[in-house]
């Protein structure tokens, strides 16, 4: 089955943090409200949430900085995985920020979740030799 997906709406905020929740994406260090928030409020970011039967099965959080294009909570329902639907919103992702004029997609994946990397290669990403680093400057 083919999803849909679209722009997520207030009414959707409780349902997808549930979903990043079931997935295992959220963090104490992260607020998940203030993240879709602040990915909703700018015009380079947006959150992209499909449903399957009237709940909410997949997302992505997409956005980028003027150079590259980033995708995080990449989700699918734990109920729903291997069903083509997480591939599906990495597409719907790519095709967001592709209307945007971004050329390249850079995304990070957390060491306990390494075994995400297959998916993702499946997609055609590849491992880039770099560091990631990063700083809190608040
Ligand atoms: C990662 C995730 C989004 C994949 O969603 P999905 O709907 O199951 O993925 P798809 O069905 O579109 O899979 C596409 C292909 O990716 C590969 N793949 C998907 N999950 C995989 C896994 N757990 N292990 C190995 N390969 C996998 C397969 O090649 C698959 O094709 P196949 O089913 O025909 O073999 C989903 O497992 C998820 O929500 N995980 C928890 C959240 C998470 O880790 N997000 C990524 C953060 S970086």
């Amino acid at each position: 089955m083919s999803l849909v997906f679209r722009d997520m709406r207030d009414e959707d905020v409780d349902q997808t943090i549930a979903l990043w929740r079931a997935c295992d994406l959220t963090r104490t260090w992260n607020d998940p409200v203030k993240d879709i928030a602040f990915a909703r409020a700018s015009p380079s970011s947006t959150v992209l949430i499909a449903e399957v039967n009237g709940r909410i099965a997949a997302s992505v959080m997409a956005g980028h900085d003027g150079h590259r294009g980033t995708l995080y909570y990449v989700a699918v329902d734990p109920a729903q995985q291997r069903k083509g639907y997480g591939r599906a919103a990495v597409k719907a992702a790519e095709d967001w920020l592709l209307s945007q004029g971004v050329w390249k997609i850079n995304l990070m994946i957390r060491p306990e979740n390494a075994a995400v990397k297959a998916f993702y290669e499946s997609l055609g990403y590849e491992i880039n030799p770099v560091f990631c680093m990063a700083r809190k400057i608040v």
